[in-house]
């Protein structure tokens, strides 16, 4: 099974204390740092780029999961993965079909970045992505349309959770949105293993109590399901 894995999104940390912000996260018990990449064209909002991720990446102690939500994920693959990523995660929604994904995942295999994942937004169907499950590292499972942190759950979602399970898919399953104390335990249960949370965690008084009590949470919650299965 694969490992639960908290990822604080750094969407929410305070940007004029990047380093410190990072350090709290890591204290904290982060086991991966979620960076969100938006270009303004695939999402309605703009974020950052590679040499923001480069410096990330020399703050920074724990791998680094890097979402793209941009519209040509190979165009900017190598210099994400010169900039140190460890996970790469392109949207499946850019690609025009099947065999175009598939390029994708070659491009960013070419980099030799540790993990290549692909994304689905919460109307985007399972099904997009099954001809090619069997080359990605890690699906994730998006909880809310991209481009804010802060927004509500989606709970539909968690059908295509349990169902890349049920598939048998044996990589890491992740899910990002909205994912809070209630939220959590529930994709955990659907057989997510990498939790993101950005407004929750970076909000919370006390980050290092709130990540012990989402890990608890995750584990009690995956075990409970393993044994009603
Ligand atoms: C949304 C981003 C998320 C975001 C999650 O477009 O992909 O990673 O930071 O933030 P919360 O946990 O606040 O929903
Ligand atoms: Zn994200």
């Amino acid at each position: 099974m694969q490992p639960i894995t908290i990822a604080p999104s750094i969407l929410s940390c305070d940007f004029a204390r990047i380093a410190d912000e990072i350090a709290r996260a890591e204290r904290a018990g982060a086991d991966w740092l979620h960076v969100d990449v938006m270009d303004g064209h695939f999402v309605p909002n703009l974020t950052l780029g590679p040499p923001v991720v480069g410096c990330i990446r020399a703050a920074a102690r724990v791998p680094l999961d890097v979402h793209l939500m941009i519209s040509e994920p190979a165009r900017y693959a190598e210099a994400f993965a010169k900039a140190g990523a460890h996970v790469l995660t392109f949207h499946v929604e850019v690609c025009a079909n099947a065999a175009a994904a598939r390029d994708v995942v070659r491009t960013f295999r070419d980099t030799g970045v540790p993990k290549v994942g692909v994304a689905l937004n919460p109307n985007t169907e399972l099904e997009r992505i099954e001809p090619f499950l069997d080359a990605v590292d890690l699906v994730l499972v998006m909880s809310v349309f991209p481009g804010f942190g802060g927004q509500k759950f989606i709970a539909d979602v968690l059908a295509k959770t349990r169902r890349l399970r049920e598939l048998g898919y044996p990589g890491d399953v992740e899910m990002d949105g909205g994912l809070n104390a209630d939220t959590l335990p529930r994709c955990a249960a659907a057989g997510a293993n990498v939790l993101v949370s950005g407004s929750a965690l970076f909000g919370a008084a006390d980050m290092q109590g709130e990540i012990a009590r989402f890990r608890k949470a995750a584990l009690d919650a995956r075990a409970e399901a393993t044994h009603a299965r």
